[in-house]
Parts: C-alpha cells; sequence; structure tokens
C-alpha cells in the first residue's frame, strides 16, 4: 500500500475507534444515570412504606391502644366495685377479663413497636437494637446480647433504619429456623466503617443452596436484606453451614451524604 494510502486508512481507523470510545462514554454516562434514577426511586418506594408503618403503628398505639387502656381502667373500677360490695365471684371474673385485656394492650403496643419503634427516631440505633434485643428474647425464650461501638451516637435517619430492619429480619429468621439457645447483635464503627453482625448458635443452613432460592425469588428476606443494603452501597454476607450456625454481617461505608449523619429525606 501507498505511503499516503496508509496514512489515510490509520486516520479513518483513529477516527472510528474515537468515535466508538465517545458512544461507549455516552453509553457509560446513560447507564450511571438510569443507575442513579433507579436507585432514587427505590429509596423513595423504601420512604413510602416507612412512613406507612410509622402511621399505622401510631393508629394502633393511639386507637386500639387507648381503647384497650379505658377498658382496662373500666374494668379495674367494677372490679373494685365488686370488692367493695363483697361480691368475690364477680371480682375474679372481671380480674380475668383484666388480664386479657391487658395482655391484649401489652401485644397491642408491642406490635405498634415493632412496626416502628418511635425509640428509633427519638432516641436512635443503640437504644431501639436494645429494646428489640430485649423484647425479641422475652418473646422467643432465646438469649440475644447487644453490644455497640456507637456509644449512642445519631446516624443519618436511613441508616439506622436500615440496621435496624436488617437486624429485625435476620432475628425473626433466629427465632423461625435456627433453633438457637443464643444470638448476638454486634455494631462495630469505625470512622469510615459501619459493621453489623447477628450470630446465632443455631443449626445453620446451606447458604449456596439459599442463594439459589433467592435467585429464583422463593424466598424475599435474605434477598431483601442485600437490596435494601446494595441501594446505601453497602454489603450483606451470610455464612452458614448445616450444625455450625449462623452469621449475618452488613458491612457499610460511610463517606457520603446518604449515610452522614443528618436530615431524612
Ligand atoms: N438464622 C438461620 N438459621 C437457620 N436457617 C436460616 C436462618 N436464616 C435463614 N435460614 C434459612 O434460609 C431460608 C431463607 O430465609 P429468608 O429470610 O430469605 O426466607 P424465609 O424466612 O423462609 O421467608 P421470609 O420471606 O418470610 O423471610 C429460610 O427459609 C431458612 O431455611
Ligand atoms: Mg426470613
Amino acid at each position: 500500500m501507498p505511503r499516503d494510502d496508509a496514512e489515510t486508512f490509520r486516520q479513518a481507523v483513529l477516527r472510528q475507534v474515537q468515535e466508538l470510545t465517545a458512544d461507549n462514554q455516552r453509553l457509560l454516562q446513560s447507564v450511571v444515570r438510569s443507575e442513579k434514577r433507579f436507585r432514587t426511586l427505590a429509596k423513595s418506594v423504601w420512604h413510602i412504606q416507612e412512613e406507612e408503618r410509622r402511621r399505622l403503628a401510631r393508629d394502633l398505639h393511639d386507637g386500639i391502644g387507648q381503647t384497650l387502656t379505658a377498658l382496662a381502667n373500666q374494668l379495674q373500677r367494677i372490679s373494685d366495685d365488686a370488692r367493695g360490695v363483697g361480691n368475690l365471684g364477680l371480682k375474679n371474673r372481671v380480674d380475668d377479663a383484666l388480664d386479657i385485656t391487658r395482655g391484649a394492650l401489652h401485644d397491642t403496643r408491642e406490635l405498634s413497636r415493632l412496626l416502628r419503634p418511635t425509640l428509633l427516631d427519638d432516641l436512635g440505633l443503640d437504644a431501639a437494637l436494645a429494646w428489640l434485643a430485649r423484647t425479641l428474647s422475652e418473646r422467643a425464650e432465646l438469649e440475644i446480647s447487644f453490644q455497640s461501638e456507637l456509644d449512642e451516637e445519631r446516624l443519618h435517619p436511613d441508616v439506622e433504619t436500615l440496621l435496624f430492619r436488617i437486624t429485625q429480619e435476620a432475628l425473626t429468621n433466629v427465632i423461625r429456623h435456627s433453633d438457637a439457645r443464643a444470638a448476638h447483635i454486634i455494631v462495630k464503627h469505625t470512622p469510615m466503617l459501619l459493621i453489623l453482625r447477628v450470630e446465632d448458635d443455631g443449626h445453620g443452613f446451606d447458604a449456596a443452596q439459599v442463594a439459589h432460592a433467592e435467585r429464583n425469588a422463593s424466598s424475599s428476606g435474605l434477598r431483601g436484606m442485600r437490596d435494601r443494603a446494595e441501594l446505601f452501597g453497602g454489603r450483606v454476607e451470610i455464612r452458614s453451614a448445616p450444625g455450625q450456625g449462623t452469621v449475618v454481617q452488613l458491612t457499610l461505608t460511610l463517606d457520603g451524604p446518604e449515610t452522614e449523619s443528618g436530615t431524612s429525606t
């Protein structure tokens, strides 16, 4: 090939490579924009869900909760009156009704808090996780310890909610599936990293098989944990094997406005 033709050919190839590179760049930018839009949308759906839970929790507490409180007070007065007139048969029957009412009141308050604990908004993650450990431990006769390096420091509200929900889901799994005697919640905090670990000494499971089920969407709890963590650039790892207990670990980098302390959107 003559030298001039070779140069023209070289220039043409160079132009094509440059155009391809520019196309790739545009495509990449468009993927990044779509990914950002998707994250924003997914977070909005999540905020709406949490807001709905907050509303339901308030309705339960202020509605049925207040009614049951009034009913308990009324029954207490009838019981006192029955004792006053010496009608012990009636007093005992009313006291039984009072026990049932107080039980229903306790369940209603607990359900309301599990839907969305006001503690989480008012006092933060440490207080909410300590309460969750105590409540589930009493309910399920499981020893649950809680250890945190947060020192009651407040994080971004979304991050506090994320950690609370992942702990809640992990502990629900421990109670439902593991037959464990003890579970531990551990929160580690460095300037750049936040690590949440929920461990149990139960019978464990084949994590690879469950990962396969997750892909086929036949189980939603673990999948949901991973998806939520990814919205914040975090990662959930699950280590388990039959007979060896389970560890669920969330690792989150604390470097952006989405994870630093501030106001919720
Ligand atoms: N701590 C655990 N100990 C033992 N098995 C577990 C534990 N956590 C999860 N598993 C197993 O992994 C499976 C998947 O858990 P996942 O939370 O995704 O779904 P699920 O609890 O069955 O249903 P849900 O969608 O209501 O959460 C469980 O069915 C159970 O077999
Ligand atoms: Mg589950």
